[in-house]
């Protein structure tokens, strides 16, 4: 736990700074942010600690955790220093520009706690790289890759004690970008915020594991052709409220949107990519800047890819079908009902096996009982099996807080 300083903690400090840059940035940082930081010296408490909370009843609500980071530039200069700041409100001018024309972008990822102890996050540099980009498309400044993962590994040390027991859970970490600058025309802003904070976790839909139901949404689109559905603008998730709303109020899940020039193709449903799977074959829509080219998405064909189908069969000992080719394809809306299985991809919801579609008032229903693809060859992402599988997508280092480095005597490490 983060603590202000005392005497027993400068000394601690000294101890945990041999530890890797995260521990010494916490000791280390730079000026206030004009986001009304809390100046304060932080240490860490390197003890195993849970926060007061029900593991076993988390849903997907934001609790609020110990810390957040902000990191901001200066007029027109790169981000250079942030720092650990209490959680709390920030302050903002009415003028800023995230406020007025919608400058903002966020990223989404969750860090898992091991039986080990390790805090382990996946293919976060992923994330980093998908803000870099989604910045250059809103005319935004932002954080390097190396800031950016830095900046995530400091946030989830100091609430430490809210990642979830092994198996019950993550800790949810959204990092935000912002126009934080003021001006009155329309133009790129001047100053920008690069803000993280977090939150415990469990599954995203009411249903947990349970297959999902989705209904496709023939009048409002989430994205357009040329616009910013391809980045996690913040711009692209108020519209999607009207008819999350009305299929949530009739019973679904959530929406899939279909594209807005032809109304004839999958796109992706609100917050999460969509596969489907059709004999030896398993297709999802192809990125073309109106679906968002999620990491989750990503990661599920390249390891189809690179290990092939039969690999996944390795893993688990079930009867598994035989499977050959993922594509990204034009999906006409009409093969749903030919698919066997449906899923939807994505941090929030990893991977969430879909029951049935209801398309122009008729319902689709697909396989989903033990054995099926989205059960069984995807367990490997959804038990967070990937170290067996690409130890490089894991990140962990500078984490890892060894055994030895347990609670001192004093109880104040
Ligand atoms: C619109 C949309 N599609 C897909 C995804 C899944 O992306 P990822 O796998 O990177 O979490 C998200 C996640 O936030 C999203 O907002």
């Amino acid at each position: 736990m983060l603590q202000r300083s005392s005497p027993t903690n400068l000394r601690n400090l000294f101890f945990f700074s041999r530890y890797g840059s995260s521990f010494s940035k916490f000791f280390t940082s730079q000026a206030a942010s004009s986001l009304r930081p809390v100046s304060e010296t932080l240490t860490y408490r390197g003890e195993e600690e849970y926060a007061d909370l029900n593991w076993d009843d988390l849903g997907y609500g934001l609790v609020p955790t110990d810390y957040m980071y902000i990191m901001k530039t200066s007029e027109n200069e790169k981000f250079s220093f942030g720092e650990l700041n209490r959680f709390g409100n920030i302050e903002l001018s009415p003028a800023a520009g995230v406020l007025n024309y919608s400058q903002g972008l966020f990223e989404g990822l969750k860090a898992y706690r091991k039986e080990d102890g390790r805090l382990l996050f996946f293919r976060l540099e992923q994330n980093a790289m998908c803000m870099t980009m989604g910045a250059e498309r809103m005319c935004m400044m932002s954080p390097s890759v190396e800031q950016f993962v830095d900046a995530v590994k400091q946030t989830v040390l100091a609430n430490k004690r809210w990642v979830p027991p092994p198996g019950k859970g993550s800790l949810y970490v959204r990092p935000l970008l912002i126009g934080s600058g003021a001006m009155l025309g329309l133009a790129p802003a001047s100053e920008y915020s690069f803000i993280i904070y977090a939150s415990p976790v469990g599954t995203y839909f009411k249903e947990g594991l349970a297959p999902i139901n989705l209904l496709v949404e023939n009048v409002f689109h989430r994205a357009t052709y040329g616009g910013t559905g391809g980045v996690k603008s913040i711009s692209n998730y108020a519209p999607v409220l009207k008819a999350q709303g009305q299929a949530k109020s009739k019973g679904f899940s959530d929406v899939l949107f279909l594209d807005s020039k032809t109304k004839k193709h999958l796109e992706e449903v609100a917050s999460c990519n969509i596969f489907i799977l059709k004999g030896k074959t398993i297709s999802t829509p192809a990125t073309g800047g109106t679906i968002l080219p999620g990491v989750t998405r990503k990661s599920i064909i390249d390891l189809a890819r690179d290990f092939g189908y039969q690999r996944y069969k390795k893993l688990k000992t079930e009867q598994l079908p035989e499977l050959d080719q993922v594509e990204e394809c034009l999906i006409p809306v009409e093969e749903l009902i030919e698919a066997d299985e449906v899923f939807c991809t994505g941090t929030a919801v990893v991977v969430a096996p879909v029951g049935s579609i209801t398309y122009q008032g008729k319902r689709v229903e697909f396989r989903t009982e033990d054995g099926s693809v989205s059960q069984n060859c995807t367990q490997p992402l959804r038990e967070f099996r990937w170290v067996s599988l690409r130890t490089k997508w894991i990140l962990n280092a500078n984490l890892y807080i060894p055994q030895n480095l347990k609670r001192s005597p004093e109880g104040t490490n």
